[in-house]
């Protein structure tokens, strides 16, 4: 793969001779040779574009067609806002061996699973950096700090050295972790569990592209724990299943306390959501004979296993109303989990 580098170069400087691009790119590779510092994809970009541009492996052009490319609004950047001043990256010094890099440099994604076979091919996918992540990171926030990214600078992912552009594509109009349907691929490259656990016949819409990690999740931190959306976990779940929180006449206590001590957000294999199939879920904390001396029904009479058993089975059918019900005059009397 790395063999096709030079033949890049090499490409590069032979381009104009060869008009070999300005076949296939008529009007931008003539407007590029006939006034070679005008400005192509950003305004005040001709330092860089003089040299990228169609001809580069790499799109660069393309974040024209993005919203930092919208050269009418005054805050967009340009190349050197995000790459730094390159001074010795663009005027390179009469004794340096190779061209030094540019000031700021972010390397490329990781290869994934539905990298475009041409990134594959050029060898970029993947390509590593020597731009420390707090730099790269910082190059970003000069525009973007606060809003969604409030709790950023204390979130697992900046402490951890993920960085904006580990989930975020610039030179592209598509990024992927912008789009519901594309997302949580971007997230898997980390996050094999997750993507284990969505496979499971019990999950959430995600494959169907119908929602995503970021409906639950803010990647960029939050004042909650595991970058919830809300400041709670049971908040975040509230904003799509309302008719969970209540106030309820008798509310049922780990459902107030946190909906994940029962439920796997992620995918399970048992129905639900559920961490494990009831009654084993329900005795992790009430006694498997806690119906002792309850009523007849509870007893086939013979033996005190089959009456297990038959408990066994059935807690919900009996204690339907799980999350909490407001009859205050139900036939438990009073144990109103029981419709
Ligand atoms: C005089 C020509 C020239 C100018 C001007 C120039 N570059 Fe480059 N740039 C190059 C060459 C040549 C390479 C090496 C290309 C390669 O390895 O495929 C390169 C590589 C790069 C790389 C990849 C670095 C890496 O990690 O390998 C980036 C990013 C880059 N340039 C950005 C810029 C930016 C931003 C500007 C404007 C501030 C700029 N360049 C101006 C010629 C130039
Ligand atoms: C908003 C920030 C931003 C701006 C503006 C920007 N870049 Fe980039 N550039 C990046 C990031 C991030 C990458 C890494 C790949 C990606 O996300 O697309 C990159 C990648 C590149 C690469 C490929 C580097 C490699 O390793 O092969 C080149 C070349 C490049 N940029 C040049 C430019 C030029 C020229 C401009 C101005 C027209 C520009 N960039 C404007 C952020 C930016
Ligand atoms: C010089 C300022 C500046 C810098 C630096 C900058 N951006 Fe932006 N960015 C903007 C502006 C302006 C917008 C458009 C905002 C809007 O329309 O509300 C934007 C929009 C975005 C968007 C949303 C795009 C969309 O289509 O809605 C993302 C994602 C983004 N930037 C990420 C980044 C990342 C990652 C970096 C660093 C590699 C970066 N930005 C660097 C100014 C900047
Ligand atoms: C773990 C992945 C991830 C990381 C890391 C990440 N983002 Fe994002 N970003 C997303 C996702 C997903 C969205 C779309 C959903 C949303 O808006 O929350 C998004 C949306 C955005 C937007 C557009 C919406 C808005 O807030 O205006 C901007 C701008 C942005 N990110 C900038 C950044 C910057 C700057 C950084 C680094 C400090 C960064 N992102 C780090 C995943 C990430
Ligand atoms: C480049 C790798 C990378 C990518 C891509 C990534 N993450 Fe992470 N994420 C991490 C690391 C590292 C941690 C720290 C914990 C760990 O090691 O698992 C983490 C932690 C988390 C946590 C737990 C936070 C906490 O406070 O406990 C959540 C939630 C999360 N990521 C969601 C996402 C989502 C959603 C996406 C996609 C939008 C995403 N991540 C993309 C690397 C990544
Ligand atoms: C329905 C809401 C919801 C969705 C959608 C969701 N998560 Fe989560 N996620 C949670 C909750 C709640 C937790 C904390 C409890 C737990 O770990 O089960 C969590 C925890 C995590 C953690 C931290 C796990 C740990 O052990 O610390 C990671 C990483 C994560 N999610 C990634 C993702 C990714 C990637 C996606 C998209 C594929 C995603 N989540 C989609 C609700 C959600
Ligand atoms: C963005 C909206 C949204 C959020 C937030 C959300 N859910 Fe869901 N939930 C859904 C949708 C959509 C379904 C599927 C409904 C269907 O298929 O009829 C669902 C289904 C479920 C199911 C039933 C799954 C099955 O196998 O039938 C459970 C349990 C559940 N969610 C729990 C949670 C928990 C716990 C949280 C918080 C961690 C949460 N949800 C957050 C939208 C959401
Ligand atoms: C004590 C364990 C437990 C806790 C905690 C819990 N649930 Fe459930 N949940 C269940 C059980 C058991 C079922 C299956 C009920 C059935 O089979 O009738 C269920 C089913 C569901 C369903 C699908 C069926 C329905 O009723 O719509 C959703 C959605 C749901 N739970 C959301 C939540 C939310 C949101 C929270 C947090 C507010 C939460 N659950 C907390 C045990 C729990
Ligand atoms: C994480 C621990 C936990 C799990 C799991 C759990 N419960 Fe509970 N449950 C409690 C606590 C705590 C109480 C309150 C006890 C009290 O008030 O004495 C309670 C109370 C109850 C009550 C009595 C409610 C009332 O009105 O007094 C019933 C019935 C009940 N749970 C059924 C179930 C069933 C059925 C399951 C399985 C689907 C289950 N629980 C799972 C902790 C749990
Ligand atoms: C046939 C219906 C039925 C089944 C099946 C059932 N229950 Fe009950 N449960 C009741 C009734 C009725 C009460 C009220 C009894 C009372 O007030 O003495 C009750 C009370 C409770 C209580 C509160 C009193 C106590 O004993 O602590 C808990 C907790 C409970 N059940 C948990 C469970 C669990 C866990 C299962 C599954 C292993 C289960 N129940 C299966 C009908 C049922």
């Amino acid at each position: 793969m790395n063999k096709t580098q030079p033949f890049l170069i090499l490409m590069r400087s032979v381009t104009a001779a060869l008009c070999l691009f300005a076949m296939a790119q008529p009007a931008l590779a003539q407007d590029a040779a006939k006034a070679p510092r005008k400005d192509l994809a950003l305004k005040g970009d001709a330092v860089c574009t003089r040299c990228h541009g169609v001809d580069d492996e790499y799109p660069v052009l393309a974040i024209g067609q993005t919203k930092h490319g919208t050269v009418a609004d005054k805050r967009t950047p340009t190349c050197t806002s995000c790459h730094g001043a390159s001074e010795t990256h663009i005027n390179r010094p009469a004794d340096a061996k190779e061209r030094p890099k540019p000031t700021i440099t972010y390397g490329l994604p990781p290869p994934r699973q539905d990298a475009k076979q041409v990134d594959v091919y050029f060898g970029v996918a993947g390509k590593k950096t020597d731009t420390p992540a707090a730099d790269r990171n910082a190059a970003c926030l000069t525009c973007h700090q606060g809003g969604k990214r409030t709790h950023w600078e204390t979130s697992l992912h900046a402490s951890r050295d993920t960085t904006c552009t580990s989930c975020h594509q610039i030179h592209t109009a598509h990024d992927k972790v912008r789009d519901k349907r594309d997302q949580a691929q971007v997230c898997y490259t980390c996050h094999k569990e997750q993507r284990a656990q969505n496979q499971r016949p019990s999950r959430h819409p995600i494959p169907e592209g119908k929602m995503t990690c970021s409906d639950c999740h803010n990647p960029h931190g939050s004042a909650g724990t595991k970058n919830m959306v809300r400041d709670s976990v049971n908040e975040t779940c509230y904003t799509c299943h309302m008719e969970k929180r209540g106030p309820f006449v008798r509310s049922h206590q780990p459902v107030q306390e946190d909906c994940s001590i029962c439920h796997n957000p992620h995918g399970t294999t048992t129905p639900n959501l559920l961490k494990a199939r009831p009654p084993f879920l329900c005795q992790e904390c009430h006694e498997p004979t806690g119906h002792r001396g309850g009523p007849g029904i509870f007893t086939t009479p013979g033996t005190s296993t089959s009456s297990a058993n038959l408990v066994a089975r059935g807690c919900v059918n009996c204690h339907t109303n799980i999350h909490g019900t407001n009859n205050p005059t139900s036939a438990s009397g009073g144990r109103s989990l029981r419709r």
